[in-house]
């Protein structure tokens, strides 16, 4: 008997249903549906006047280019079952990540690349930062599996009291919202565009993102190559003609290994650099877009890649904030 083969690769918006076993500690296998972002959701920040008069060199000109059309098609619907290891494989600010196993396609014929689910710490806020960074994942299709990873989506589900009390990454301790942080996170979040005022009502929502399985981070305590270097600013260019500046999140662990092909997808050449890149840049819910000029945008990216990669080689995580 022949055993027929997977024939097409998975498109990033296939995925309607993501059901996952074992999230739940009582075992109950839980659905969560895909989510659309508005394209209005983010507006530009805007330059000042005064900015505009002393840098006019730094803006860029006819502004903002608008979005560029998806290349993906109709949206499709299929569902991804699968089960999450016991431990995360990374957390940070918004989310703890883990390796997504068992996956099984409702289409035996769509191959599924590895995988992570990014899981949205139990408040609204990091809801709303998940619905924020999947407007730029929309926002930077082409750049998907060049200098990203390649989105599969975001899934949400409301859940009751009692299962909400069950879901197992929201028991640990690095998911935890310390009371500070709750007062800062109240005071951060302006945007009142209709589907962030949505998020700011619902109570026990779960928010899910997959994204395509990257590698580890760059070495800390030793030399990095000039190969390494120059890819990750090179990463940094691809951001120039989306006017997306990352600020915040030029961080060590923002930085992630490409996927190692087979078994991940290999990546597509950058448009820019005319070449594949070797590292993805992660974590785009504190980005933001504002018309500066490549050249500009590039400037103030490499202020802070430099400092990091500076100081990575004798342990120094420098961080821009
Ligand atoms: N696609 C991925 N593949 C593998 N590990 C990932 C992936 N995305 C994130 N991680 C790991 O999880 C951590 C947290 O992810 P990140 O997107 O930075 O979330 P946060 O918004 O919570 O900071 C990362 O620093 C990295 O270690
Ligand atoms: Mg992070």
């Amino acid at each position: 008997m022949s055993v027929s083969l997977p024939s097409s690769q998975l498109l990033q918006n296939a995925i309607d249903t993501l059901s996952i076993d074992n999230l739940l500690e009582s075992g109950q296998t839980i659905q969560l549906r895909r989510m659309e972002v508005a394209v209005d959701l983010i507006k530009p920040e805007p330059l000042s006047d005064e900015y505009r008069a002393h840098r006019p060199y730094a803006v860029r000109e006819g502004g903002i280019p608008p979005r560029r059309p998806s290349a993906l098609g109709p949206p499709g619907n299929l569902v991804l079952s699968c089960s999450i290891d016991k431990e995360p494989i990374g957390d940070g600010r918004s989310s703890l990540v883990y390796e997504v196993q068992n996956e099984i396609l409702s289409d035996p014929n769509v191959s599924v690349p590895p995988l992570v689910l990014k899981i949205a710490r139990n408040n609204m806020y990091f809801n709303i930062d998940f619905a924020l960074e999947k407007w730029f994942y929309d926002e930077m299709e082409s750049i998907q599996g060049v200098a990203i990873p390649r989105c599969y989506g975001l899934f949400k589900v409301g859940l009751s009291e009692d299962l909400a009390s069950d879901v197992r990454p929201w028991k640990l301790p690095q998911a935890t919202i310390r009371l500070e942080e709750q007062s800062v996170l109240d005071s951060n979040y302006s945007n009142d565009h209709d589907d962030i005022r949505m998020i700011k009502g619902e109570e026990d929502y779960l928010y899910v993102m997959v994204l395509e399985r990257l590698g580890g981070m760059l070495p800390v305590g030793e030399p990095i190559s000039e190969e390494d270097r120059n890819d990750v600013k090179g990463l940094y260019e691809d951001l120039g003609p989306f006017c997306v500046c990352l600020h915040w999140q030029v961080r060590h662990e923002n930085i992630l290994h490409a996927p190692v092909c087979p078994p991940g997808l290999a990546g597509k050449p950058s448009e820019v650099k005319k070449k594949t890149h070797n590292w993805r840049l992660v974590d785009f819910s504190s980005a933001f877009k504002q018309a500066l000029s490549e050249r500009q945008m590039l400037k103030l990216h490499m202020s802070w890649v430099e400092r990091l990669l500076n100081g990575l080689p004798s342990g120094r995580l420098l961080e821009p904030f």
